[in-house]
């Protein structure tokens, strides 16, 4: 089968018929940077794959802190899990990676989209980050294209290309569980900003449209929650069926110029993630910070009237 969505369709539906185990997904939210970690497990075999990992930072001080990676270290000890993969929606600007640090806690090979190299040539200039940042993708041990296949235990996986929030997004869906970064929010947020150096609105509706033709049942796991007007709780899981009835910027009907002219108008005003400058400099080395300096200590750059 050559389309990638419609392969993705074909494994879901194997879930719903019992040929391969049902994941298990265990979700970790960070509070400062509203993000979604995600723990996925085949309940058969007790492989798993971690995706979007945090590493806390403290922007005034410097400081870096595991609290929350080690919650999930926490989780797959408690389980028995035997991690496979540590996976990347996408090089992330608004929090620093976790996964080389839960890569030497629990193993795992890391997985990023293959335009990765795409943002590294983009931020390595932004960042003048000199000669010794290879800007090749290889600081992770694998780039996926759209449709590439991997499993987790008996669980197979596809990846699936949706770039438009930046343009190495990828979504993973697992069995029948999608993963899918920063494209589509809960229905009542919407989706996810396209301003940012090689981020393109018409590209993510056509990335999102591709996501709204997976299975009305697909249970869909987000990068990210902020709440929305009258909902007082976090949120990160919902069904292909939910978004494409009722979220407030792409349900069914909405046209790509109508999404393109909300999205642009509504990104002009938004302002940069807090933690951009520290988070883009580590996340494009695969979540490693900067070699240190002469005396030992690793620096992150500030580049002035830039972004
Ligand atoms: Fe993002």
């Amino acid at each position: 089968m050559s389309d990638p969505v419609l392969a993705a369709a074909a494994q879901i539906h194997d879930v719903e018929q019992g040929l391969i185990p049902t994941p298990v997904v265990r979700t970790f939210f960070d509070e400062q940077t509203f993000t979604a970690s995600h723990v996925v497990h085949d309940p058969v075999t007790r492989d798993a794959a971690i995706i979007d990992s945090v590493l806390e930072y403290d922007a005034a001080s410097g400081r870096t802190s595991h609290r929350g990676a080690q919650r999930i270290v926490d989780h797959v000890r408690a389980e028995g899990l035997h991690v496979q993969w540590q996976l990347e929606t996408h090089a992330h600007a608004d929090h620093l990676s976790a996964a080389p640090w839960l890569q030497q806690q629990l193993g795992g090979r890391l997985g990023i989209g293959a335009e990765i190299v795409r943002v590294q040539d983009v931020f390595g200039k932004v960042f003048n980050a000199g000669t010794d940042f290879a800007r090749d993708g290889s600081q992770f041990d694998r780039l996926f294209h759209d449709g590439d296949r991997f499993t987790i235990g008996s669980i197979q996986a596809i990846a699936l290309h949706v770039p438009g929030h930046t343009p190495a997004d990828m979504a993973f869906v697992i069995g029948d569980a999608a993963f899918i970064g920063d494209t589509l929010f809960m229905p009542d947020y919407g989706t996810a900003r396209a301003d940012f150096p090689g981020g393109d609105a018409r590209q993510l509706y056509r990335s999102i449209r591709r996501l709204l033709s997976l299975p009305d049942r697909t249970r869909l796991f987000l990068c990210h929650d902020y709440k929305a007007p009258g909902r007082d709780h976090f949120a990160w899981e919902t069904t292909i069926g939910a978004e494409r009835h009722g979220n407030i910027h792409v349900h069914e009907g909405i046209e790509e110029d109508t999404f393109a002219a909300m999205r642009t108008a509504r990104d002009a005003t938004l302002s940069l993630p807090n933690l951009i400058m520290p988070s883009v400099q580590v996340n494009m080395r695969g979540g490693r910070l900067p070699e240190p300096e002469s005396n030992g200590t690793r620096y992150i750059k500030i580049p002035i009237d830039t972004l």
